[in-house]
């Protein structure tokens, strides 16, 4: 697959006032699994990053190296211009929340919250106004006095964000920490998440397997697959623009086709569902795409259909609910040659 290791920057997080978390060539090893080569990143002071990608992809283990959870056997991290590998987690000031919460189940709300600072020196009215001002920040002032098992799956995890800022950390390290909630709490965190993040400027990086979530929360988005960055950008960078093809049938949908005249690398384009446009079958000229559709879904505001043309089969996405969008119609579609993606990487 082209681009596997993409050339490292020269002397990177020296000197560049904006890189405030620097990776270089992190390497990790379980026996025969590599779970991270050679992987390179630079963080800016302030920015969201996701760590996006299927399981087993090396998300966890990435985030936990620069936790300091975790030994990377090759590699360097530096935090603005020291170098991180040496120093422990706890002497990071890392916030970290994990996806199960975690909580103390013995200890209250609010001893949940002081707790990491009274490990920090924090003592007397300074610790306690601070415990109050992280409960207020994620709406759990009046919840302080309840233990962990009084409340929600989505309160846990809100007590669990308000102990990890506590400390004031350097950086907020997520991993997971909506995929227990079911799909309306998860939704809402996700806001609050963003808010709370825009609001302190706190450097955050946060492992997702979901998609949609690092659409909406990240700065950028970092794209893995086994052990590697496949791409990193901004959401819209990653759909129009898709490094290879697995970043572009991991973002969105994307036919990928072969056979015909501008194709990339490996004889491969792509077209995204929503690109295709529907023709007059009797009109059709040289570029049409004549098919059967062999299933068609109403989705509310456009209706998918899966449509057979000689060997290959396409995902074409149209507007409301075309009259003829039925299995067994015949469909003629053409590519816009602006839509037409050059899709580097070899089939699966
Ligand atoms: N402690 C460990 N011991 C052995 N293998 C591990 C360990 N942690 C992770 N791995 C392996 O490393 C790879 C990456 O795992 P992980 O970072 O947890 O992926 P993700 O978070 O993207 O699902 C997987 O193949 C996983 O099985
Ligand atoms: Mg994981």
């Amino acid at each position: 697959m082209t681009g596997r290791h993409p050339p490292a920057s020269p002397e990177p997080g020296r000197g560049d006032p904006h890189v405030f978390l620097s990776l270089r060539q992190i390497t990790k090893r379980f026996g025969h699994v590599t779970a991270l080569d050679h992987i390179s990143l630079d963080i800016a002071e302030g920015e969201f990053l996701c760590f996006l990608g299927p399981s087993g992809c090396g998300k966890t283990t990435l985030l936990r190296v620069i936790a300091g959870l975790e030994t990377p056997d090759e590699g360097e991290i530096r935090l603005q211009e020291g170098r991180l590998d040496a120093v422990p987690a706890r002497q990071r000031n890392f916030g970290v929340v994990f996806q199960s919460y975690s909580l103390f189940p013995n200890m209250t709300v609010a001893r949940n919250v002081a707790y990491g600072l009274e490990c920090r020196g924090w003592r007397g009215t300074r610790k306690d106004e601070r415990v109050r001002a992280m409960l207020e920040l994620v709406h759990l002032a009046d919840q302080s006095d309840k233990l962990p098992h009084q409340l929600s799956g989505g309160q846990q995890q809100r007590v669990a964000l308000a102990r990890a800022l506590a400390p004031e950390p350097k950086v907020l390290l997520l991993d997971e920490p909506l995929s227990a909630l079911d799909a309306k709490v998860r939704e809402e965190l996700r806001g609050e998440i963003r808010d709370l993040q825009r609001a302190l400027r706190i450097t955050t990086v946060m492992v997702t397997h979901d998609q949609d979530e690092a659409m909406e929360l990240a700065d950028r988005i970092v794209l893995m697959n086994q052990g590697v960055i496949e791409q990193i950008g901004r959401a819209e960078e990653l759909y129009e623009q898709p490094a290879n093809r697995f970043v572009a049938e991991f973002i969105g949908r994307m036919n990928v086709l072969s056979g015909f005249g501008s194709a990339g690398e490996a004889g491969l384009i792509g077209v995204r569902p929503e690109h295709l446009e529907l023709i007059d079958g009797a009109a059709a000229g040289a570029d049409a795409i004549v098919g059967r559709i062999e299933k068609s879904v109403f989705l509310g505001s456009v209706t998918r259909l899966t449509l057979r043309a000689g060997d290959q089969r396409l995902v074409v996405e149209l507007r409301g609910k075309p009259a003829n969008a039925v299995p067994g119609a015949t469909l003629a579609v053409r590519i816009p040659p602006q839509s037409v993606h050059r899709i580097r990487g070899a089939p699966p």
